[in-house]
């Protein structure tokens, strides 16, 4: 069994002739819940998309589990970032997370008695079934957020890439939706999330990639919290913060 959910080779992403981000080459462990981290406008939006192929990179070999994306696309779930979303979209909480069994292969089919029960449980493993008809612009941060994992959920992929799901979230909402992860993770998916809180890092990663415009330095949490290593990916002002609170 292949213990990499994302290999990334020597992956450089251009916007307009700017590095946004200069070759990169690492490895992400399957079964582990992975923090991308790193300040604003360090790339890791453009290190997800890239991976995804969302954007077109200026090198760069992917693999998911060993394969290409295009024959594993199915066991890849995507939450983008929650300001990208169009949220006054006339959508529904249950239309958006049916769209997790949503085959590209067979659209046309209208959903079966299966499908129903997998987007229900979804629905409940975020304690969405309640608000399952309303449109998704009425509701909140951490709602919201639920309802793209619960999508992802229903898509029952064997990876789960979010892009800043904690952001604009209740405490609650965040809570619910790292309970999920870990159980998730516990039954042997692999998660990958980006985020830009450093305070958190320790109680939400197994396993860390601090990106800042390159590959900073990636391992397992507890090596990579050592104010060396994150003085390195947010400069001397956050060292000088963290060493002062102690
Ligand atoms: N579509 C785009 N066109 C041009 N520049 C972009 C685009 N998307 C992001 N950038 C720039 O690339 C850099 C990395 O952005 P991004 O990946 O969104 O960072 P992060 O998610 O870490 O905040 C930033 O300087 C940003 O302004
Ligand atoms: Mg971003």
């Amino acid at each position: 069994m292949e213990n990499h959910c994302i290999t990334v080779e020597n992956l450089q992403v251009n916007y307009h002739q700017q590095v946004a981000l200069e070759s990169v080459s690492v490895e992400l462990p399957a079964g582990k819940i992975t923090g991308i981290i790193g300040p604003n406008g360090s790339g890791k939006t453009t290190f997800l998309k890239a991976v995804l192929g969302i954007v077109t990179p200026a090198t760069g070999i992917v693999r998911f589990f060993g394969e290409e994306l295009d024959k594993v696309r199915q066991q890849v779930a995507y939450v983008p970032q929650r300001e990208s979303v169009d949220w006054d979209f006339p959508i529904s909480v249950y239309d958006v997370v049916s769209m997790g069994r949503l085959n590209p292969k067979r659209w046309w089919q209208r959903v079966a008695a299966e499908d129903l029960r997998i987007i229900q449980d979804a629905l409940a493993q975020v304690s969405l079934t309640e608000l399952q008809h309303r449109q998704i612009g009425q509701l909140s941060g951490g709602q919201q957020q639920r309802v793209f994992l619960a999508r992802a959920l229903a898509q029952q992929a064997s990876l789960i890439v979010m892009d800043e799901p904690f952001v604009g979230v209740d405490v609650a909402s965040q809570d619910s939706i790292l309970k999920v992860l870990q159980t998730l993770r516990d039954e042997g998916k692999s998660i990958v999330i980006v985020h830009h809180d450093l305070s958190t890092v320790a109680n939400y990663f197994d396993y860390v990639v601090l990106l800042n415009n390159k590959l900073v330095a990636a391992g397992d949490t507890k090596v990579m919290l050592k104010p060396e290593t994150l003085a390195k990916a947010y400069g001397h002002s956050l060292l000088f913060q963290s060493t002062s609170e102690s």
